[in-house]
């Protein structure tokens, strides 16, 4: 079969170690299963931007889009550059300059010990939220006036589109269709931000129609939040603009064990042969960097994202199966209860998925 190139990028703080280890599961992939990988790595970050002031090169962006089958990106973000210029000229420049409009962030717990709620696990948790990945607060429209004076102005506007909106919407009912969910949840703001989120629900109100066999509710996204804590069972699929899917996958990470555990992939959903971009949902969590401390799970269950996304699922199941084994028997980070450094919890579970291929 074709061969499939991934880029690599491993980004600041705890992202390069992370990603390493990522890097070197899907080495095992290529080398002992066979699977036909071509991994091209990127020196790209804050290192590169304050070493030659390179950011995301349009080259680079073009090759990328052009030859490769995905990204695996570790994390962005550096005190050193407190404007994070080079991270949104990355993250963005993927997201938004390859439309991928769909950040899907399962919360999925793998572990009863991954629970903080009382009474409750793992089979408690099992979320996928639909992250809106090109719109909203984050397109960077608006400006700051009479900077520095007591008369200043700050705005940043929330952008949405009809096109927008249902592309994202669809994805989520044809997800719960495909995955035989029976449950989608449209979260948004509209009883406080009626002109931006009134078309959210009027959009999904149009496009629940088209999937009647699936139960469709709308919450405004605070009473989410309470929602999802006091009982996750209820929610199968959810949906909601780019900020509210930031801030509801932070929280729902807490349900899984921690950003430690989250994974992601940011994907045009109606195009699947598309290049996508697959990272951990944490940031880069300078003070844990350079030190084997940080969780290196969420990097691998990311790498199981992107081997459902170039047609291998079973490898999904397998990565899954794995990390909750590591889990179980302590060969993990302290931040989900363990002893081992990143390298050590990381070659547990490459070890054991290398035996079993
Ligand atoms: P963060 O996700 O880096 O850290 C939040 C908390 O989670 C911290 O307590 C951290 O120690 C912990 N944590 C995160 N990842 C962990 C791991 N793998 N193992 C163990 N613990 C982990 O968020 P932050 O501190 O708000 O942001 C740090 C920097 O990362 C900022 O510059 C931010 O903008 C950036 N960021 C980047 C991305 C991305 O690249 N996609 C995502 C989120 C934040
Ligand atoms: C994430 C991050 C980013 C976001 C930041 C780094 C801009 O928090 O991927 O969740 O808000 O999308
Ligand atoms: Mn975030």
């Amino acid at each position: 079969s074709q061969r499939k190139k991934i880029a690599i990028i491993g980004g600041d703080g705890i992202g390069p170690s992370v990603t390493h280890e990522a890097k070197l599961l899907l080495e095992v992939y290529r080398d002992k299963a066979g699977l036909p990988l071509d991994l091209w790595e990127l020196d790209l970050g804050a290192d590169r931007f304050l070493r030659d002031g390179v950011t995301f090169p349009k080259e680079i962006q073009i090759a990328v889009q052009r030859e490769c089958a995905a990204v695996l990106l570790g994390a962005l973000g550096d005190p050193r550059v407190p404007g994070m210029e080079h991270a949104r000229d990355i993250l963005f420049g993927m997201r938004f300059g390859f439309d991928l409009y769909a950040n899907v962030r399962p919360v999925k717990a793998l572990s009863d010990r991954l629970v903080p709620l009382k009474g409750r696990g793992a089979k408690d948790v099992d979320i996928v939220v639909f992250r809106e990945n090109t719109e909203g607060v984050y397109v960077g429209m608006g400006g700051q006036f009479k900077r520095g004076t007591p008369d200043e102005v700050a705005i940043n506007e929330d952008l949405n589109t009809r096109k927008g909106v249902e592309r994202i919407v669809r994805a989520a009912f044809e997800y719960a269709k495909r995955t035989g969910r029976k449950r989608v949840c449209m979260a948004d703001k509209s009883n406080a931000m009626r002109h931006a989120h009134e078309l959210w629900l009027r959009v999904f109100d149009e496009v629940r129609r088209e999937y009647p066999e699936i139960e469709s509710r709308h919450l405004y996204v605070d009473a989410l939040c309470l929602l999802v804590i006091q009982d996750p069972t209820q929610f199968e699929v959810l949906v909601m603009n780019n900020l509210f899917g930031d801030i509801v996958t932070d929280l729902g990470a807490a349900l899984q064990g921690g950003l430690g555990m989250a994974a992601s992939a940011n994907v045009h959903a109606s195009d699947p042969g598309r290049v996508a971009l697959f990272e951990p949902v944490h940031g880069s969590a300078p003070p844990l960097a350079g030190k084997d401390i940080a969780n290196p799970f969420a990097a691998l269950l990311t790498v199981g994202m992107m081997l459902t996304y170039l047609g291998w699922p079973d490898e999904e199941r397998r990565i899954e199966r794995v990390v909750a084994a590591a889990i179980e028997e302590k060969a993990c980070t302290v931040d989900v209860g363990g002893t081992l450094g990143t390298r050590a919890a990381a070659a547990w579970v490459r070890e054991r998925v290398a035996r079993e291929l």
